[in-house]
């Protein structure tokens, strides 16, 4: 299947550098006939100059040349121009490489008129995309990060916003969501986009500390007012003052606390342990749980007056897998992180990776993801991710799906990548193609209208071949 064109081709110069002048002329020839606007050079150093003196939108490429090679014009010619290269059949490694080290693709010579087709046609399409893209990228600007909060996803758009509409007021915010959602992430950038801002943001865990050190580590103590307490200590309610306290696992907190809680929430005061005093308090409580406080509620594990004033607003964070579009920028996003802190360069991802990360289900959300790219980063050792740095569970869980029916290409509508993309249509169309023939690759090929050749690289390529046995 040739994919429609989508750009006007008048608009697509394209530079054709191969030293056999019967090749150079006939691919001239093809691609004038097809529309483009063309220019040759015979050898590399040739087209590097004519690359330097016009501008192109592509240059088709021979791997072997008399000077300087395919390769080398490749890497000398850095983001100049999107490079097909030309291969002879069976130098499958070195096209490979080429890819990686950034050629748009490759193609096999003798050139066969329908892979070209295909090729260009395909090229059009990420070129459309590119333009789309780079359209979009200006619209967004900065949306989509709020306050170290990276995503993509519809939902994560509308808490932004609400969190927004927010912090003009002191009302309290319950965050709810499953452990690395970014509950804590959030409750941070509610008060980083508040008034209070230049005051302390104080969190505590309330399942991490010691039932009968909570009530003074929340409030505080009189010198005297149990045995341990040999001077007066401030709670962490009066380190908050003027600033946001952000109770973390609230659920946690035993009932005779709960009661305390609600009181200084009412009044706006607070009284130490052992001391009468009342002391005027002015701080804005955040919750967080991942326990599900109506039940609670209705088993009386946890007081329904407290429940209602610390959720005047609640905010759910959705797991991971829920809005799988968040992987991607999220990916990107530790990847810079962690190398940043490593001093190491950043690493690419590759497409196949990118699917593993996508397939996953992230039971434990952005935390384990970005546990994960740390991991990777440090285990692999060129300058992509590689799939064997990935944790054992994600490999497994990829296994178990590819051995079911049909292997499942994720499809992101929010997914800007273009090559991840394109990639993704390209081995959907193959997967339908061959489950139409029952696997045969001879019929699958026709169907798809490439070569027989083509698609067998496609297969190794994607790592399609081999042992999948709905592939064979
Ligand atoms: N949208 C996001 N953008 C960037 N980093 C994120 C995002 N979500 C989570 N993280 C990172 O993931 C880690 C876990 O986030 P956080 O501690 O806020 O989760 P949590 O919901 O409080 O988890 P838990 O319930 O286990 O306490 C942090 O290192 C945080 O920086
Ligand atoms: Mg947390």
């Amino acid at each position: 299947m040739i994919p429609a064109r989508s750009i006007d081709p008048l608009q697509l110069r394209i530079l054709v550098i191969d030293d056999d002048n019967e090749v150079r002329l006939s691919l001239q020839t093809v691609l004038e006939t097809l529309g483009y606007l063309t220019a040759t050079a015979a050898t590399g150093e040739e087209g590097l100059e004519t690359l330097a003196r016009d501008s192109y939108d592509l240059v088709i490429c021979d791997l072997r040349l008399p000077g300087i090679s395919g390769m080398e014009v490749l890497k000398q010619s850095g983001s100049a121009a999107p490079l097909i290269l030309m291969t002879a059949y069976g130098n499958q490694d070195i096209a490979t490489q080429a890819v990686h080290a950034g050629a748009f693709d490759y193609i096999s010579k003798p050139i066969n008129p329908d892979d070209l087709i295909f090729t260009l046609r395909k090229f059009e399409e990420f070129e459309r995309l590119k333009r789309e893209n780079t359209a979009l990228r200006a619209s967004l600007s900065d949306k989509y990060s709020f306050k170290n909060i990276i995503a993509q996803s519809e939902s994560f758009k509308s808490i932004f916003e609400t969190v927004k509409r927010l912090s003009q007021f002191n009302t309290t915010v319950m965050i709810t969501g499953e452990s690395g959602t970014g509950k804590e992430l959030l409750a941070r950038a509610i008060h980083e986009s508040s008034a209070r801002r230049g005051k302390g943001f104080i969190a505590i865990n309330c399942g991490a500390i010691p039932e009968q050190l909570m009530e003074s580590e929340l409030f505080g103590h009189r010198k005297g007012a149990f045995t341990d307490a040999s001077r007066d200590k401030k709670g962490l309610f009066e380190e908050a003052d003027g600033g946001t306290l952000f109770l973390d696992e609230v659920g946690e907190l035993p009932l005779h606390l709960q009661v305390k809680l609600l009181r200084a929430l009412q009044e706006h005061s607070i009284r130490r342990v052992g001391d009468e005093q009342m002391i005027p308090i002015d701080v804005r409580v955040v919750s967080a749980t991942l326990r599900n406080l109506e039940a609670d509620v209705e088993n009386g594990r946890f007081r329904e007056d407290l429940l209602y004033r610390l959720n005047v607003v609640s905010i759910h964070l959705p797991p991971l897998r829920e809005r799988k579009e968040d992987i991607p920028v999220l990916v990107d996003h530790f990847i810079q992180k962690h190398s940043k802190r490593l001093g190491i360069p950043a690493k690419k991802v590759p497409v196949d990776v990118m699917q593993l990360l996508l397939e996953y289900e992230w039971r434990g959300n952005a935390r384990e993801l970005e546990n994960c790219m740390e991991r990777a980063l440090v285990l692999s050792q060129s300058n992509e991710i590689e799939s064997e740095a990935l944790p054992e569970a994600v490999l497994r869980s990829h296994k178990r799906r590819i051995h079911g029916v049909v292997k499942t290409t994720v499809i992101d509508n929010d997914n800007l990548s273009i090559k991840q993309r394109a990639a993704a249509l390209e081995i959907d169309l193959i997967q339908r193609a061959l489950a139409k023939t029952g696997g045969n690759r001879t019929h699958a090929a026709k169907i798809l209208e490439i070569s027989h050749r083509a698609l067998l690289y496609k297969l190794k390529e994607y790592g399609l071949s081999g042992s999948d046995p709905d592939l064979k």
